[in-house]
């Protein structure tokens, strides 16, 4: 019987796909007449597709038909798709296929949970679909992050309690949807940024099986 399982975010945990995002977006707000920055990008982290754009139009303050809206959303992710085509296993973020293999050895179970539309593809180009005992993706959800939904449902494919769960995010939204959902949420990336996380990381290098040993000591002791 597995004591914790663990919920891992895609995007800027797995892999770095925020770097794609930002330049098919790009395209579509200079075709728009306007410039997008690497710092506008932050804003769309962890955000569902139709909120992205929603933000970027608001950035270059252009208003649109919800038809136009919508050819933009599927030329944006047409773009978006050439670059994941031609991603590879190189490009998993370091420490991940680690952390995966220490949880395998200690026989904890993990699923996805992420806002991407585009994660079944995205981790079968890194080939690491199959270690996944569930995908809960942007198709799964009715509620985007911060909503919980996407971690509730994560729990329920490990066959766990929230409280059980241990959550891997790089984006607020994120973080905040794990903390609602009365997981632990461990932010990967600036410390500042996740300051709301129970745990903070650089990158996933930092965690070692003992960190992983004391959380299931933590959720025990909870209980
Ligand atoms: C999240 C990304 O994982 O997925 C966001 O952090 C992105 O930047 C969202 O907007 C939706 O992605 P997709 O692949 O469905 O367009
Ligand atoms: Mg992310």
């Amino acid at each position: 019987m597995n004591k914790i399982g663990v919920i891992f975010d895609l995007d800027g945990v797995i892999v770095d796909t925020a770097k794609y995002h930002f330049l098919a977006w790009k395209e579509l707000a200079n075709h728009l007449g306007f410039e997008f920055t690497e710092a506008h990008n932050e804003q769309l982290k962890g955000v569902s597709r139709v909120r992205s754009l929603e933000i970027l139009l608001d950035i270059g303050k252009v208003e649109l038909s919800d038809e136009k809206k919508q050819e933009f959303l599927v030329s944006k992710n047409e773009h978006y798709l050439q670059y994941i085509h031609e991603m590879g296993p190189e490009e998993i973020l370091p420490g991940a296929s680690n952390l995966l293999d220490t949880l395998d050895d200690l026989g904890i179970q993990y699923v996805l949970g992420s806002a991407s539309k585009n994660a079944p593809l995205i981790l079968k180009q890194v080939n690491l679909f199959d270690r996944f005992v569930g995908i809960v993706d942007g198709n799964s959800v009715s509620k985007a992050k911060p909503d919980p939904e996407v971690f509730l449902i994560g729990a329920e494919k490990l066959k766990l309690k929230p409280e059980q769960c241990v959550v891997f995010e790089d984006a607020i939204a994120g973080i905040d949807a794990a903390n609602a959902a009365h997981m632990i949420s461990i932010g990967v990336g600036d410390k500042q940024t996740l300051s709301k996380a129970d745990f903070n990381v650089e990158d996933l290098t930092e965690i070692t099986s003992g960190f992983i040993k004391s959380l299931i000591t933590k959720i025990e002791t909870v209980k």
